[in-house]
């Protein structure tokens, strides 16, 4: 898809379609809504009286041929009350309107920002909004919705520049897509080997530099509880390590690690799941995927700081060697787990993930995983469950999410908690003893691992899939918390 900028406002353009948005308020023909109602003969204000434009969010008003500007289409979507808009909603709103008039097969897009959004904020979320309303989860349909993608996005009123901004806006929301295009392959075609191939393939062209771990390898580091998980299946473990590092770093600046969970699929081990939903569990590896869709942004956007990804990669089977109930396991760091209940994995291969982003000198840790069912009770697939051991760290993380429209909600890690996990008779158990607060003791579980290190934990089990499409974004793989860990990272 070609995005470009264009400072021309809208009689000129030749386009399929011309898109602008409108408030919700007492008199929504205002500004450059005001201009187009004037072109087209008071069609704007007409259509407002009729109660059929009233900026209501997402309300579509697509008008055919109109008089007096050059487009063969106008659409206006509502942006709801004037006072709640931000440029999260921008970003849906361009989004939006991409799905609604890619669905009419219309291939070439004007975008007309209103009277004061024409800035690069602007500029590069509606070049995110677009590009990832284009994507389609439809790589294994013969016949393709990409067919009908649209071709060219004008983002016009744009007097000032905000090409840096548009191609920033380009290349963070090709990162996500590349985390979703992941996220969707099947396990057959995405085992922990072709995960790491396929990230040595994005580093080598990015400008990263990758070393994948194989079994021998993480049996010599002696991650324990990886291999506890990966013994159940035929399929080798792996661990990819990405690391992108500045021309130059400052002495005592911090180093970023990034480790994902990718389970490229979980049955449950031994520990079995019904077969109602399973295959959803291709997804369990969103995790490990988020952090090499963050790593493809960084390689271009080249932040100050250093920062490694981590991802240890297994299928959690339960084939003739797996790991039982009760079993005893002894994790790189030397803490011995008791593994009573072999669905609780993900939290065993981020144990040697974390003790490894640590060895490699790490000084501040963030770890994201579809970790426990529990937090979709507690927060639905609306917010992503944030966990911190640092305050000022996680702060600065919300405030990032806040800025980039991504929905996080910070939980409570509470000693108390940690009574749930010690156990019987190893050092720490991986499932809780107690009642309740499922995602929270995950969440303890690994901060026994992070130790001191300032470190931030996403659960993403929630929201890294969308069970049913969005009027921006097709249903599948959904790419969160990419957009908050790249905006964070380049603003450290
Ligand atoms: N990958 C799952 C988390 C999950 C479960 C995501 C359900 C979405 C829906 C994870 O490995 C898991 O199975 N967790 C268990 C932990 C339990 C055994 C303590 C869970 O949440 O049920
Ligand atoms: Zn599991
Ligand atoms: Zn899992």
């Amino acid at each position: 898809m070609e995005i470009t900028l264009d400072s021309r406002r809208y009689a000129e353009f030749e386009t399929e379609a011309l898109v602008s948005y409108v408030f919700e308020e007492t008199d929504p023909v205002q500004g450059r809504i005001a201009e187009l109602n004037q072109a087209t003969g008071g069609l704007l204000q007409k259509l407002v009286k009729s109660g059929e434009l009233t900026g209501k969010m997402l309300e579509m008003t697509l008008i055919h041929a109109p008089t007096g500007v050059r487009a063969q289409r106008l659409l206006l979507v509502g942006a709801g009350k004037r006072d709640t808009f931000t440029s999260a909603t921008l970003r849906k709103i361009a989004g939006a309107a991409l799905r609604y008039l890619k669905a009419r097969s219309v291939k070439k897009v004007a975008f007309l920002a209103r009277e004061g959004d024409a800035t690069d904020e602007s500029a590069q979320v509606i070049t995110e909004g677009a590009i990832l309303a284009n994507f389609e989860s439809d790589k294994y349909k013969t016949e393709k919705k990409n067919g009908k993608d649209v071709e060219t996005v004008l983002l016009a009123g744009f007097e000032v520049a905000g090409r840096t901004a548009l191609e920033r806006g380009r290349m963070i929301a090709d990162s996500q897509n590349f985390t979703r295009e992941l996220v969707n392959e099947p396990s057959n075609r995405l085992t922990p080997r072709v995960l790491a191939e396929r990230a040595q393939a994005m580093a080598r062209e990015a400008g990263l530099a990758c070393e994948i771990l194989d079994e021998r390898k993480i049996a010599e580091l002696k991650m324990g509880a990886l291999l506890s998980v990966a013994q159940g299946s035929v399929e080798p473990p792996r661990v990819i390590v990405l690391t992108y590092a500045p021309a130059e770093t400052r002495t005592g600046a911090p180093i970023i690690g990034l480790v994902g969970k990718a389970v490229t699929f979980d049955t449950g081990g031994l520990s079995i799941k019904s077969a109602e939903g399973m295959e959803k569990m291709k997804y369990d590896m969103a995790g490990g995927a988020t952090m090499l869709g963050v790593m493809r942004a960084l390689a271009t956007l080249k932040p100050a700081v250093k920062v490694i990804a981590v991802v240890p990669s297994t299928e959690n089977m339960p084939g003739g060697r797996a790991q039982k109930p009760g079993d005893v396991q002894v994790s790189m760091a030397g803490k011995t787990i008791e593994v009573l209940n072999t669905d609780a994995e993900g939290r065993l291969i981020l144990a040697d993930g974390i003790e490894y982003a640590k060895r490699l000198g790490c000084t501040h840790l963030i770890d994201a995983a579809t970790l426990t069912g529990a937090i979709v009770v507690a927060l639905a697939n609306v917010n992503v469950g944030v966990f911190g051991s640092d305050q000022a760290f996680t702060d600065k993380l919300l405030a990032r999410a806040k800025a980039c429209g991504e929905k996080m909600w910070q939980m409570p890690i509470d000693e108390e908690y940690r009574e749930f996990i010690k156990g019987g008779i190893a050092d720490i158990q991986n499932i809780s003893s107690g009642k309740g607060g499922g995602a929270i003791t995950a969440a303890m579980f690994l901060k026994e691992f992070s130790g001191d290190t300032p470190w931030i934990h996403l659960d993403i089990a929630g929201t890294a899939w969308l069970d049913e499409q969005k009027p921006w974004a097709a249903k599948g793989a959904s790419g969160v918390a990419v957009r908050t860990l790249i905006d964070l990272v380049t603003k450290l």
